[in-house]
């Protein structure tokens, strides 16, 4: 009744005023009624507290957060699932409190809900930002129906640094495809509008530099120049942005020594001000109260002010604004504006997303019941699984396996393991609910398959909190595995890493395969040739053993609830694979941080045995696979690059083209890519950049001419004058299937 009469206000006023929409109209009006207590709840985030529909909270702690929903001092709450529990705790917000706001729900729904897709790292690999927007989608319409309404998600740092367990989470180290993923995914969760039921209000986050951790160590310092941040780190962000994200988080990280959580720079002067973000910022987990940790903040409430002042708008879980704001806003520390902005923020996203009208929308139990698991969902991830596969290796066309006739050894505890696939940041999938890799051989009937474990990679059971138990002595199953390899045609083994073995508080000092995979790799290879080596993994791996030994190689991810499926389809050849990595792999972890868009330096080595050029003494200078690298069962040739001008000015484009040619016997789809090399410029610039891209499918035989249109806004950048321009000088074109493209045409940029 109450928002009843309140929209009636507003629609009065509406009438009234003229340039005010009804939105700003109902939050002022709405702002206007609250009292500080009531606007500083609803910048407080608190984490789910009790099972709702079950026993009442127990404790003191458990009561206080219960006091504070009933007092309407809370604002959000996060991983609180489900239609019944959503409803419940809705319900004591809305009916309630004195001003019945309803709560916002967020869930860290960063790979799928309840149907899992394949891990975001991996879904970058697929180039494809149709299925990777789908795929956010069919996430979004799984969460919604379990009655949330804002994700965690899409985590869009740029990384150059496998050690650091949460690349699984990102698109990897280039910022022009992780800006187009991010945009991809933004739509993807929030449709085409907020309001309907089933889209949900998305989240970029860390902002910012949280991947360049320091050492890959996570949580660790981020010391990166200006330019860095905002030629390499801030465009996926402002992608973000330009797609109309709702919300933002910030990250643990200090940037260049300040706490991202207490930086103003960040989030006031470029987000909300150079970028016009009229969404509201959250604060990553306790992040407030860690810049007492980080000495940046004295205390408390010290920690409070410096967050609030510098527009981190909502509290997760460090309950430092319901404890410290009120004081800090009476005495001053905190003008009243800077809370009645974050407040009309907050109340903007929960308007847009309809909770107002009516904040049961997402509470639905008959929805919840249909759409969670569907067959049309698995149907979903299974499609952008197999497109996320990258195939590495495949001498003497080992791959694809012949479908009869065949004895198949299938070798690793990765092989039988219906968890790992899932991967970390899980969301509600349930455990052991993944297809395995044997149950997807299986399902290919004229071949025997023998699985053996071969050595346990762990033991037990594992979770987002506890460190993953990894065998490194018991061998005793090496004998069955080498006798079953022995007898059989071909080899298939499972090897990589534990779901719970990347993502957050996931770091590695060394980036092999972990435990006594590697050991049992080589043993088997040295009984049978005929191997094919399938990684389940969440980050590049240092398989530079593999890469010289093993006749072939499929990098097929942490692929979610589909992932056996999606394995033997490509395995198997009914689906050729078309995926391109994302992520330079590393021939040893002394590389890292490698990535391709790197530096010339003023001293480029040639050849390890130049001393003094920049090289190692034991390695050469390039990863094992670079950015863009994927392999077909057909193989592509690319011909005739050319530029319709060897010049233009920044009023004009030039027509870069090729033609791609299949030159092998499969259907086979080929990411065809463009880079630019800006000679010189007023600061460093680097060897290539990834400007273009465009996927084509082409028959065997069959050719077709690619045509790129290189504008100038392919060449700005932020320059020495701190500003995004392009600069007069000579580029180098170069159009490729990976980053490691020699063949290039050169143009000029002329006044
Ligand atoms: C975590 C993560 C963040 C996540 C949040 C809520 O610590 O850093 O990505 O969204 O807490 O779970």
């Amino acid at each position: 009744m109450r928002k009843l009469i309140t929209l009636l206000l507003s629609t009065l006023l509406l009438i009234s005023c003229d340039n005010k929409s009804e939105k700003e109209i109902f939050i002022n009006d709405l702002l206007s009624q609250m009292t500080l207590d009531e606007k500083i709840g609803q910048m407080n985030q608190y984490n789910g507290f009790w099972d709702a529909t079950g026993p009442m909270p127990e404790g003191e702690y458990q009561k206080s957060r219960y006091r504070d929903l009933k007092n309407g001092l809370v604002g959000s709450m996060l991983n609180v699932t489900g239609v019944d529990n959503v409803r419940a705790l809705q319900k004591i917000a809305v009916e309630e409190t004195r001003l019945g706001i309803p709560l916002i729900f967020a869930f860290d729904v960063i790979h799928g809900y309840q149907t899992i897709s394949p891990i975001p790292l991996a879904e970058s690999s697929s180039w494809d930002l149709e299925a990777i927007e789908k795929s956010a989608r069919v996430a979004a319409i799984e969460a919604s129906a379990a009655g949330l309404n804002w994700t965690f998600a899409p985590m869009v740092d740029i990384s150059r640094d496998a050690r650091w367990g949460r690349v699984m989470e990102g698109a990897g180290e280039d910022p022009f495809l992780g800006s187009l993923i991010a945009k991809a995914r933004v739509k993807g969760f929030q449709g085409n509008d907020l309001s309907d039921y089933n889209t949900i209000a998305a989240c970029a986050k860390h902002f910012t530099s949280y991947g360049f951790a320091e050492a890959g160590r996570d949580y660790n310092t981020a010391d990166t120049n200006e330019y860095t941040l905002f030629n390499t780190i801030l465009p996926p962000f402002k992608a973000a942005v330009d797609a109309g994200v709702s919300t933002f988080m910030n990250s643990f990280n200090t940037v260049d020594e300040i706490p991202a959580t207490g930086s103003s720079f960040l989030q006031r002067d470029i987000l909300k001000g150079e970028w016009g973000f009229d969404g509201f910022v959250v604060s990553d987990w306790g992040s407030i109260g860690e810049m007492i940790p980080h000495g940046y903040a004295r205390d408390g409430a010290h920690a409070a002010e410096i967050a609030a002042n510098a527009g981190s708008d909502m509290d997760m879980e460090s309950s430092l604004y319901i404890r410290k704001l009120d004081e800090l806003v009476t005495s001053g520390k905190v003008d009243i504006s800077i809370v009645d902005d974050a407040v009309k923020r907050i109340l903007g996203v929960k308007y847009d997303l309809g909770l107002f009208d009516d904040p049961y929308k997402y509470c639905n139990k008959d929805r919840e019941k249909n759409v969670l698991g569907s067959k049309e969902n698995q149907e979903a991830v299974l499609d952008i699984a197999k497109k996320s596969i990258v195939l590495l290796k495949n001498d003497d066309a080992l791959l694809p396996l012949k479908k009869k006739n065949q004895t198949i050894a299938l070798i690793g505890q990765l092989a039988n393991d219906k968890n790992s696939a899932i991967g970390n940041w899980r969301g509600r999938g349930a455990s052991n609910s993944a297809v395995s890799v044997l149950e997807g051989l299986n399902s290919y009937k004229e071949n025997k398959v023998i699985y053996t474990k071969g050595v346990d990679l762990y033991y037990g059971e594992t979770n987002f909190f506890t460190r993953v138990d990894v065998n490194y002595n018991d061998r005793s199953g090496f004998n069955r595995a080498r006798s079953v390899a022995k007898s059989s045609d071909v080899v298939v083994m499972v090897l990589g890493e534990e779901g719970y073995q990347t993502g957050e508080g996931r770091s590695r000092t060394n980036l092999l395969l972990p435990g006594l995979q590697q050991e049992l790799l080589e043993e088997i290879y040295n009984v049978n040739k005929n191997v094919v080596l399938v990684l389940v993994n969440g980050r590049p791996l240092n398989i530079s053993w593999a890469d010289e030994n093993i006749p072939a190689i499929v990098e097929a991810w942490q692929l979610g609830s589909q992932a056996g499926n999606a394995i033997a389809q490509v395995l198997y050849g009914d689906y050729n694979p078309s995926g391109k990595l994302t992520m330079s792999f590393p021939r040893n972890v002394g590389q890292v941080p490698i990535y391709y868009n790197y530096k010339n330096t003023g001293r480029p080595s040639k050849s390890q045995k130049v001393v003094t050029a920049s090289a190692y003494s034991d390695v050469e200078n390039s990863p094992i696979y670079p950015f863009g690298y994927g392999l077909s069962y057909t193989s592509f040739n690319y011909s005739d690059l050319t530029l319709s001008s060897e010049e233009m000015n920044n009023k004009q484009s030039i027509i870069a083209s090729v033609t791609l040619t299949n030159s092998g016997k499969y259907k086979g789809k080929e990411v065809v890519q463009l880079y630019i090399r800006d000679l010189h410029g007023s600061l460093s610039r680097p060897l290539k950049e990834l400007k273009g891209f465009e996927m084509l499918e082409l028959e065997p035989g069959e050719s077709k001419k690619v045509d790129f249109t290189i504008d100038n806004s392919l060449l700005k950048y932020y320059t020495v004058n701190k500003k995004w321009e392009s600069e007069l000088g000579d580029f180098y074109v170069y159009i490729g299937g990976n980053s490691d493209v020699d063949s290039f045409k050169k143009f000029e940029l002329i006044n």
